[in-house]
């Protein structure tokens, strides 16, 4: 794939140390920037050989067949608009939109053009997540009842970002999309999500937005996502993911503690990993960051659905719900109720809520928990079906309590 990336601030910088790593066949072609210094320096950072800082012309090089938006979020509606003219695939940072309208209106702009429209949520492409979602597909914790994600760092790098005009709001938008997106995989993307009931606050920083939220997200199964995102910690990026189901848990957390643990007096200037606040004292350094976030596998997926004219993991349509849910986020915070997520555009199931089977124990009773206690003893909780009386059984007296 021969490819354009608009854009040339963290982000671009991160997705071309993922393209050009490694034996890639993917080509970045062209970079464009608003800034002509940016591009022709980004462009000889990567040797990448065209460079420009004017978009339309950017997008409709013949030689690019697929562009990365890596812009701040008010431009990722323009830039899909300029890339839906021009034919080209497309695919977009986090956050789709600013709003469900905008990301809306890029589903659309995508589908109405015949190409392909990409979300790249590096987090559902981590070597942890592909692992643990795949082992909730096969049954390995049985029902997904609550997945909560965390992101938390001590603030974004960027002006932008802390003006909500341009972002769109403030951690939220910017890390609950993360969050929102990994509990929809490990519940299951065909699951509505129905309602949002949020907390969010201003706590630290003289914004207009918020700096901390907590939110929970029902789900039409009965599931529940959590998101905990801040702009307030300090002590590097907690990434953190829990999922708890019928038989079984998986803890993840993909970039603090992964293992690699490093003691340094903080002498040389390295850099240690995203949003690390010290280089000196003890550390967390991450092996292979591009691989560990997810961007490599991401590429791999995205690149692999265009040639096989299939739709990757994540996308625009993904990008769309979980704007909805956001709005119903934001909705909810100011409310202090829970708020419905409104979806103009729904794909997944319609057939309504499903519910957890219980579990026999013989044909009067269901089987609440078995455990053995400190005496060695193996006792089983137990409820009547007919009487509902909840007993307990052991081996020297059986259902008591009934
Ligand atoms: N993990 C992730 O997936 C991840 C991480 C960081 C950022 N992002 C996303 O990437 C996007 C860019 O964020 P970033 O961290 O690279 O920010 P950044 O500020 O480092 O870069 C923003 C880019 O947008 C360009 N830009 C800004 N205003 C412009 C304007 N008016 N006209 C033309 N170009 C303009 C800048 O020149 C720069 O190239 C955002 O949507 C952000 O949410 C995603």
């Amino acid at each position: 794939m021969k490819i354009a990336i608009l854009g040339s601030g963290f982000i671009a910088r991160f997705y071309a140390e993922s393209l050009i790593a490694q034996r890639r066949k993917d080509i970045i072609t062209m970079v464009y920037s608003n800034s002509e210094e940016r591009a022709k320096v980004f462009a000889g950072d990567y040797k990448i050989p065209h460079a420009s800082n004017d978009l339309d012309a950017a997008v409709s090089h013949p030689e690019v067949e697929v562009v990365i938006i890596a812009l701040s979020n008010h431009l990722h509606l323009p830039a899909v608009e300029a890339c839906a003219k021009a034919g080209k695939h497309v695919l977009c940072t986090k956050p789709l939109g600013r709003t469900a309208s905008e990301a809306k209106k890029m589903l659309e702009l995508v589908e109405n053009a015949g190409i392909m429209g990409g979300y790249l949520e590096d987090l559902c492409y981590t070597p942890k997540f592909i692992k643990s979602v795949a082992s909730v597909r096969a049954g390995a914790i049985g029902k997904v009842l609550l997945a909560k994600s965390r992101e938390a760092h001590s603030g974004p790098h960027s002006n932008w970002f802390w003006d909500k005009a341009l972002s769109g709001g403030g951690a939220i938008v910017d890390l609950g999309c993360h969050c929102i997106e990994i509990a929809r995989n490990y519940i299951g993307k065909q699951h509505r999500p129905v309602a949002v009931l949020c907390w969010s606050a201003t706590q630290v920083h003289p914004i207009d937005a918020e700096d901390n939220a907590i939110g929970l997200v029902k789900y039409d199964n009965g599931a529940i996502g959590h998101f905990e995102v801040s702009w307030c910690f300090r002590g590097g990026m907690d990434l953190r993911d829990e999922v708890q189901g019928t038989d079984g848990t998986i803890w993840i957390n993909n970039f603090l503690r992964t293992g690699f643990e490093m003691f340094s007096l903080g002498k040389s200037a390295a850099y240690v990993a995203e949003k690390a606040e010290t280089n000196s004292g003890w550390l967390f350094p991450v092996g292979d960051e591009v691989h560990e976030l997810g961007y490599s596998n991401m590429f791999t997926d995205m690149f692999e659905a265009i040639e096989q004219r299939r739709d990757p993991s994540e996308t625009f349509y993904d990008g769309y719900i979980v704007n909805a849910v956001i709005d119903a986020a934001y909705a909810s915070a100011q409310s202090g109720k829970w708020e419905p997520v409104e979806l103009e555009v729904w794909r997944g199931n319609t057939e309504g809520a499903q519910t957890v089977s219980h579990v026999e124990f013989d044909e009067n009773h269901y089987l609440i928990k078995e455990e053995v206690l400190p005496s060695g003893e193996k006792v089983s909780i137990l409820k009547n079906k007919h009487t509902n009386v909840i007993s307990k059984t052991s081996p020297e007296y059986q259902y008591n309590a009934e």
